[in-house]
């Protein structure tokens, strides 16, 4: 997408063979690239959140593996490139899935081969992933042209989405911004109510600039007025992404979405969830019960950062000296309280058998697991 006018991705390959990336924690105030020359750095720059979203942390932890190869190819130093990748972040499931490929990929190859093929693939899941999103976009083109058509065209399509789930999520047009952003791209008008995302903020810093780069009206607004905007018939859609789908459709995503669900529940708005099909985790059902919900740093709750009026960038403290916070970083909403899944192969229930009706390969596999 567009960053002041010039196409980009979040993530690219540098002559060299190092892997530039966006640092995302400097974002809205400042945009900076850093470049990742090392398994190390990679691992850093996922825990670290300087690359955050499930498919864009896929697509980092799969270079992360190149880097480590074109260090040293041993059956070993694959092991431990595969293990320190997934220790980063435990909530998104693309992680796994990209660390599996890649190992299922090298662990047959002589060490020798191991780099370029480890590149070639990793490239492959970066292109991969624009594709999937691109096809997610067009699906969900039709649910905001439908709620458009609602609308009697007489006004914009006002949709509510939490957390990030753009491109910067992902490597290119994002999750659930991709269906906006194909509305919006088409002509029709939309407009985003965008959660603030506390404590990281990833709405007001990083969907806000998306929007905003690529001109689209939006409005940011505290994680607790989704209910009251709800209420009074302020939002047609929401639609959300995820960090993991279990196989019957509950939805792990940034903590909030949950009780932004059922919110939806109460006022009978559509609730979609947008995912590219590496984002299911087809070896689990419960997601309340079998999704690992990361914990941060607390210190995240009790400080802010931001912009100072004369430009330099401060963190304050925003609790009294001495009072505990804690930080889960994600929540699962239960499948009965989600209208649709939005995937690359079109929309479906959230339900074991909506997913097996898109992806009715699956069905073999579970059956034989
Ligand atoms: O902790 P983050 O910023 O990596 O959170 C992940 C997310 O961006 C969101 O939960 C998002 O809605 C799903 S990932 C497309």
């Amino acid at each position: 997408m567009n960053v002041r006018g010039t196409p980009m991705r979040t993530i690219w390959l540098e002559p060299d063979g190092a892997v530039g990336i966006i640092d995302q924690t400097r974002l809205p105030h400042e945009f900076v690239t850093a470049r990742l020359g090392t398994l190390a750095e990679s691992a850093h720059a996922i825990s670290a959140m300087l690359v955050r979203g499930a498919p864009l942390i896929g697509a980092t932890a799969a270079y992360g593996v190149a880097l480590a190869m074109r260090a040293q190819a041993s059956d070993e130093a694959l092991d431990a490139a595969c293990r320190s990748l997934l220790a980063t972040r435990p909530t998104a499931v693309n992680l796994r899935w990209a660390l599996e490929e890649m190992r299922a990929l090298l662990q047959g190859l002589p060490p020798a081969e191991r780099a370029a093929a480890a590149y070639r693939r990793a490239g492959e899941i970066a292109e991969e992933d624009v594709a999937i999103n691109r096809a997610i976009g067009r699906h969900g083109l039709d649910l905001i042209a439908a709620a458009w058509q609602r609308a009697g065209k007489r006004r914009p399509v006002e949709l509510l989405t939490h957390c990030n789930a753009g491109w910067l999520a992902a490597v290119d047009w994002g999750t659930a911004l991709a269906p906006i952003y194909a509305a919006h791209d088409q002509g029709i008008p939309v407009h985003v109510w965008v959660d603030e995302t506390r404590p990281r903020n990833q709405g007001a810093s990083l969907t806000a600039w998306e929007l905003g780069q690529h001109g689209v009206p939006h409005t940011v607004i505290v994680d607790n007025a989704g209910g009251h905007l709800m209420q009074h018939s302020r939002v047609d859609l929401c639609i959300v992404g995820t960090d993991r789908t279990t196989a019957r459709g509950d939805v792990a995503n940034k903590i909030g979405t949950y009780l932004k669900a059922l919110a939806a529940h109460d006022n009978r708005v559509p609730f979609y969830v947008a995912l590219p099909s590496p984002t299911i985790d087809w070896s689990i059902e419960d997601g309340v019960r079998d999704i690992p919900i990361e914990q941060r740093d607390a210190a995240e709750v009790i400080e802010i950062a931001g912009r100072l009026p004369e430009g330099g960038i401060a963190r304050v403290r925003l609790m009294p000296d001495g009072s505990p916070a804690a930080n889960y970083a994600f929540d699962v909403t239960p499948a009965r309280l989600v209208t649709g899944l939005i995937t690359e192969r079109g929309v479906c229930a959230a339900s074991r058998d909506g997913l097996l009706s898109l992806f009715p390969e699956r069905r073999q596999l579970m059956a034989g697991e």
